[in-house]
């Protein structure tokens, strides 16, 4: 790292995680902080990234976007990264594009998420509540326990609103691996070449595919979410992916997460656990209302399955 000048930061965003400076066709990040903790985090992301990358070059080697490889991390620390060459898709920059190059970006961004999506298992959303990759009990488990601080009725409407999610489940969205952090300063292109890049996949995660669309990529200024969503979804799927959602039956769905997550913390937790139970008891009546708005609506209108 040593012929790295200061005057070769290249960061399009003021650094606040990564300092980047040009190296020739490499570039070289180095963490901001100086904590050691902080700095082994840093180094535990980057090395999350690399799994990432390299499984989506293994996958999609040739495709129409180029994601940059990580050569090498050093604990110095430091890591080694190919140079992406274009620059950040501005909204500015965005509309002095032909619109044959802005079609390029929308196909090159939709084939990206899509074979993001299709390189690991496509989920169901409610495979969260049997989830154990954290530490924490399944749903179901939390809810067996709940039985002995939680009176008859209240055990009976998180029953019942387990029952509506699996009636409605068609109406939630799919649980997909994304990248997890689509700001303007990750998404580059080069205007010689009509190359889409994408770096920075440190926050690579599973996420609600509704979520996705609607919160991760609508923080892209330039970006139509309907257009990409369409294109994203004419494209041929090995795993069919739903994109919509129900925002009754997911307040459901988001309410069985809060009881497991709560029921989770006042099992490990006693000496608080009467606040864990304040939140419980909130929840099981803010649960009790999204029932019935379910039923209701479920009742008003035949919600076709195209439910967008
Ligand atoms: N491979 C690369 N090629 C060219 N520029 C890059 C590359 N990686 C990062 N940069 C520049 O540095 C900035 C910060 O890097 P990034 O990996 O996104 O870290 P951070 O976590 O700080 O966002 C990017 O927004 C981009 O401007
Ligand atoms: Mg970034």
């Amino acid at each position: 790292m040593s012929n790295i000048e200061k005057s070769d930061l290249i960061n399009t965003n003021s650094p606040r995680d990564s300092r980047v400076y040009a190296d020739g066709k490499y570039v070289i990040k180095a963490p901001v902080a100086t904590n050691p903790v902080h700095i082994k985090v840093w180094l535990e992301r980057q090395k999350h990234a690399k799994f990432v990358v390299d499984s989506i070059i293994e996958k999609n080697g040739n495709a129409e976007y180029f994601i940059p490889k990580i050569i090498e991390i050093s604990e110095q620390p430091f890591i080694k990264e190919e140079r992406v060459s274009g620059q950040p898709i501005t909204s500015e920059y965005f509309a002095g594009l032909s619109s044959q190059q802005k079609d390029i970006i929308y196909n090159s961004l939709a084939k990206f998420i899509s074979d993001m999506n299709q390189n690991l298992p496509v989920l169901d959303i409610t495979s969260q509540l049997y989830s154990n990759d954290t530490q924490d009990i399944s749903f179901f488990d939390v809810l067996e326990s709940l039985k002995s601080v939680l009176s008859q009725k209240e055990i009976s409407i998180i029953n019942q609103s387990y029952e509506l999610l699996e009636k409605y489940k068609d109406q939630t969205p799919s649980f997909v691996f994304f990248h997890g952090d689509m700001n303007e300063n990750n998404i580059f292109f080069d205007d010689k070449t009509n190359k889409v890049s994408i770096i920075d996949f440190t926050e690579a995660r599973y996420e609600s595919a509704y979520y996705m669309f609607n919160s991760d990529l609508s923080r892209l200024p330039w970006l139509d979410l309907n257009k990409i969503i369409d294109i994203y979804n004419k494209n041929p799927k090995e795993q069919p992916v739903k994109t919509g959602q129900n925002k009754a039956v997911i307040e459901i769905f988001n309410g069985l997460r809060t009881i497991q997550r709560t029921g989770n913390s006042l099992m490990k937790n006693s000496k608080t656990a009467n606040i864990y139970l304040i939140i419980l008891k909130e929840t099981i009546r803010a649960l009790e209302k999204s029932c019935q708005s379910v039923n209701n609506s479920m009742l008003l209108a035949n919600i076709p399955t195209n439910f967008r």
